[in-house]
């Protein structure tokens, strides 16, 4: 097909939408009721992860017409583009090559001719002895003493990986403690260094620009803070590491470059934390299990390359995600962790798809005419069930769902664990089923209401149910099969982004906040303010100090 046409006007997309007619008026009770085998056909398994899709609005002839628009997209070709180098980042004329990061194959993978896999493989050995020599207490502070603390400054990319897997992997760390600062309001900051020490503490800058603004402030207030404590600034290279793909800037910032890890302008921010940018994985985990990670994510990278499409986990999310964003006009998919370390996990989620995804013109630039990348947000389950589950079950929007629950937990602490997992297979359930003011009625009934009471709540306690969940289970969450959970959400995007026939490896949309925000700055500090709408400018007048 044509590189660049439209989804809408391929066979499969017309057929999808006439599908999505009869199906729009079927309960998924009914689809339960029509098909005893439905869950067996509707789920699937690899590397450590188990999906339930079949609480979806779909049957049998949806998944192959779906499959079908996958094809007529290019989804085959677009996939070896990427895992074999080509420039897919049309906009920005790169490669997109995290899968390079985790190769364990180590098989090459040409970019310009020249293989990419001995300069990872030199920065996973340069992670290995650093954080080997940080753990062990060989690498020391300035006053001789061991590393105790981590302190990560990143944004975006350069943070949210690193954060949330050391968040998720807590139970197995055994190194330093780690700290994520991020926010140029200085309270984050201020904060995290009123609780380190500066002679134990360790500095990650993590910017693949090495230009990010917040970043920046931080890490010379940082730096700031470490020179005063120790008097000149001969102790920064004990204390300051660098993760950026500019030697030159990390040079000027004041860090030494063999104290620098480097990356490759192939590797998009929110596709990094299998880079050096995963150094605070490796020094809070150790270099093992950080490898594990990488071997999880590289398993998942094989399934998608190799398992035909009705069985390949990240093309069926994909789909289905299609299926309720094209043909249903749902606006928003919510990521539901029934596991608290996985509580980052949505943010996470949110950077890697919405940035990737939230694009309004195909690859060639032509406007779209509809909806891509939908609104991603969610909360580690029970908590959400207490504070906006309600609108899921009864609000007037149409919202998806992944659930995903671990079959074991890492503490184990008496009944916990099956009450955790209980609440997250009732809120498939009832999200799936609802409840019929029949069943409100005789529920009511059985409470010993009186009928006047029953009429009054039982509209109340109508449940209209259909609404769709995926549900991932994981046998326990450990290193492999949360690289194996991340990589399959990365290929998900890439299903969507390619049938959307938009660049999800691009985000120009950041920019232009960006360049106001310099301007704005400046105005702060009491330059004259002009060229603004009478709202910016009457703001920037309040908040001039
Ligand atoms: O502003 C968005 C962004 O460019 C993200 O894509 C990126 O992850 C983040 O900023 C941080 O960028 P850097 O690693 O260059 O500091």
């Amino acid at each position: 097909m044509d590189d660049f046409s439209f989804p809408t006007q391929l066979p499969a997309w017309r057929a999808l939408r006439m599908h999505a007619e009869t199906l729009r008026s079927l309960h998924l009770r009914e689809l339960f009721e029509q098909d005893e085998r439905r869950a067996e056909r509707f789920s699937g398994e690899t590397g450590g992860l188990f999906l339930d899709y079949s609480k979806n609005r779909i049957q049998l002839e949806t998944r192959s017409l779906l499959v079908q628009l996958a094809q007529q997209s290019g989804l085959e070709q677009r996939r070896q583009a990427m895992f074999s180098g080509e420039r897919i980042n049309n906009t920005e004329n790169r490669p997109v090559l995290h899968v390079a990061l985790r190769n364990r194959s180590n098989t090459p993978i040409l970019v310009d001719g020249r293989d990419v896999m001995p300069g990872v493989n030199a920065v996973l050995a340069q992670m290995r002895s650093f954080s080997g020599a940080l753990r062990s207490g060989e690498w020391r502070g300035y006053t001789g003493k061991a590393i105790t603390d981590v302190v990560n400054i990143g944004i975006g990319g350069s943070d949210l990986g690193g954060h949330m897997v050391c968040t998720a992997l807590a139970p197995f760390a055994d190194g330093p403690a780690t700290h994520f600062v991020s926010n140029v309001d200085d309270a984050d900051i201020a904060q995290t260094l009123a609780t380190v020490n500066p002679e134990t503490t360790l500095f990650i800058i993590a910017s693949k620009t090495f230009t990010t603004r917040e970043t920046m402030v931080n890490a010379h207030t940082a730096r700031d803070w470490l020179v005063a404590a120790a008097g000149d600034d001969g102790a920064v290279e004990k204390h300051f590491v660098a993760v950026s793909t500019s030697a030159e800037k990390v040079q000027a910032f004041g860090i030494d470059t063999d104290n620098m890890f480097e990356f490759w302008d192939w590797v998009g921010g929110r596709y990094s934390l299998w880079s050096a940018i995963g150094l605070p994985i490796a020094l809070a985990l150790g270099m093992d299990r950080f490898e594990q990670l990488l071997d999880g994510a590289h398993a998942m990278d094989q399934h998608f390359l190799h398992t035909p499409m009705e069985q390949n986990l990240p093309v069926i999310l994909g789909l289905i995600g299609i299926w309720y964003r094209n043909f249903f006009g749902y606006a928003s998919h919510a990521i539901l962790p029934y596991a608290n370390d996985l509580r980052l996990l949505p943010m996470f989620l949110q950077q890697l798809d919405m940035e990737s995804n939230g694009k309004r013109v195909t690859r060639a630039g032509e406007p779209v005419d509809y909806p891509t990348g939908p609104v991603i947000w969610g909360a580690q389950g029970t908590n959400g069930q207490h504070a906006f589950f309600q609108l899921l079950h009864q609000g007037m929007e149409d919202i998806s769902g992944d659930f995903i629950v671990a079959k074991n937990s890492a503490f184990d602490l008496g009944e916990h664990h099956r009450i955790l997992v209980a609440n997250c297979l009732a809120q498939t359930e009832a999200l799936m089923r609802g409840q019929t003011e029949e069943e409100a009625r005789a529920a009511l009934k059985a409470e010993g209401r009186s009928e006047a009471d029953i009429d009054r709540l039982a509209p109340h306690k109508v449940f209209p149910g259909n609404k769709p969940s995926n549900t991932i289970v994981l046998d326990e969450l450990a290193p492999k099969n949360l690289g194996a959970l991340i990589a399959l959400y990365e290929h998900k995007v890439f299903v969507q982004g390619v049938i959307w026939q938009i660049n999800s490896f691009d985000q120009w949309g950041v920019e232009l906040g960006k360049q106001l925000a310099g301007v704005i700055e400046r105005e702060l500090t009491g330059e004259k303010a002009a060229g603004h709408d009478a709202s910016t400018q009457m703001l920037i007048k309040r908040l001039q100090r």
